[in-house]
């Protein structure tokens, strides 16, 4: 019997339980053993939820899970770091596997978590983590073994790309399909980590970190959303043959790299524009292998939970390697230098733009306070730092696909 500590029992906690319950004969036919939740971590025990479970299960004290002997993998799906990194650090003092689907914790420890594991034997597996249901970190870690990867690329958030689907389609309102988008399971408990790019920065520091074999962090990435994207923007770059979409991107460069998340115009036909929906998107080039896609839902109940459990598979069989799959070599930082065409909106137009309009290549929108433009070729720090400038002006600034 291999036993499993859950920690958290909201969308994805749910998922694994009710695959659990459903495929568990199927599961003992594979592995040769059951697999059974033992206990699980909630922060309230009489919550209505929509899965029965006994009560006798649910716990409010994450000691009676890591300190159980008869516990061999912890499940971890909480969305709360600094109790999961607690938790995690000492499953693996204990010698528990731990599989889980939090990105931020993933994120911030990713290191010293991927270096613990190693020194204790112990598997750590976070496939959920990025892009929900598309298996595409063990690929990676596949891949890297011999390809040289120099680019990924890819949509890593569904609320985000659900909300542009449904305002780029429908003409919807940011604010309902957002709600939407909780009421589906997709969002985050704090949407704002979703909507401000957050959520996809973290996703991209872990698969970035992964591909280039360098340490990227969260500071190391330029990060943008798509909270400051309205209707107009969408129409206007709608008139241009452009969808929004929001991209994150790491790339090896000449001595170093460059890594950002911002919301792109690319034109209708390409591949990411016909990403719709909570779906993700990934693309990467390896040096032998060429560009790889990847596709699939990237949030959502049974998708997450798939991605979960395909993970305790390989820990009870051990089909994925111990060994950290992080290397050691130091990129430099190149961000600074990166160039590119933008789509700026600046509201509340008056003369203080007068130094914006040097960059406006092409005028799209000018009449009710609102300034719309296509710049050529700038510099993003040059168009950062004259944005700081403007203060309480609202505005939003969009990545032209060239
Ligand atoms: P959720 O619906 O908000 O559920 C979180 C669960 O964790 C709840 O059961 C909550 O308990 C419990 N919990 C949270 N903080 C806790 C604490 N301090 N102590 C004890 N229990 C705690 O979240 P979710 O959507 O399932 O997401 C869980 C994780 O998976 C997050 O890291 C998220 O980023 C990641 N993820 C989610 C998706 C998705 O589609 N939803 C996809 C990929 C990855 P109560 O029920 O008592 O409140
Ligand atoms: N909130 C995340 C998203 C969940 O919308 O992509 C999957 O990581």
């Amino acid at each position: 019997m291999i036993n499993i500590g859950l920690l958290g029992f909201g969308t994805v906690g749910q998922g694994v339980y009710r695959i659990l319950q459903e495929k568990g004969e199927d599961l003992k036919a594979l592995l040769g053993t059951e697999i059974e939740i033992k206990s699980i971590l909630v922060r309230d025990l009489y919550k209505e939820r929509g899965t029965e479970v006994p009560l006798s299960k649910l716990t409010l004290n994450p000691e009676d899970i890591v300190s159980d002997e008869n516990i061999d993998i912890i499940v971890e799906v909480t969305g709360d770091v600094e109790l999961s990194y607690r938790i995690i650090s000492r499953a693996f003092d204990r010698g528990k596997h731990v599989v889980t689907a939090n990105k931020a914790v993933v994120s911030a420890y990713f290191e010293e978590l991927s270096h613990l594991a190693e020194e204790n034997g112990v598997s750590f597996l976070y496939e959920a983590s990025v892009a929900g249901g598309i298996p595409v970190l063990k690929p990676l870690k596949d891949q890297i073994r011999l390809n040289r990867i120099t680019r990924i690329q890819g949509i890593l958030n569904g609320t985000c790309n659900y909300i542009l689907t449904r305002m780029t389609d429908e003409g919807l309102a940011y604010d309902d399909v957002l709600k939407e988008a909780q009421k589906l399971g997709y969002a985050e408990a704090d949407p704002s980590s979703d909507v401000e790019g957050i959520d996809t920065m973290r996703k991209l520091r872990i698969m970035s970190t992964l591909a280039l074999g360098s340490s990227i962090t969260e500071d190391d990435i330029i990060c943008d959303g798509i909270d400051k994207i309205s209707d107009l923007d969408i129409e206007l770059l709608k008139g241009k043959g452009m969808k929004v979409k929001l991209i994150a991107e790491a790339r090896e460069v000449e001595d170093g790299y460059q890594a950002l998340v911002q919301p792109k115009a690319l034109p209708v036909g390409s591949y990411f524009a016909g990403v719709n929906g909570a779906d993700n998107s990934i693309s990467m080039d390896g040096s032998y292998s060429g560009t790889l896609g990847f596709q699939g839902p990237g949030a959502g109940m049974y998708p997450t939970a798939n991605a979960i459990l395909t993970d305790v598979i390989d820990c009870i069989l051990g089909t994925q390697k111990k060994m950290s799959p992080l290397r050691g070599r130091k990129l430099e930082n190149r961000n600074e230098d990166i160039t590119g065409r933008y789509y700026l909106r600046i509201s509340g137009y008056d003369s203080s733009f007068d130094n914006f309009s040097e960059y406006a290549q092409e005028v799209l929108l000018e009449e009710d306070g609102e300034f719309a433009f296509m710049t050529g070729d700038v510099k993003l720090y040059q168009l950062l730092q004259g944005l700081a400038e403007l203060e309480d002006k609202p505005f939003s600034l969009i990545a032209i696909e060239q």
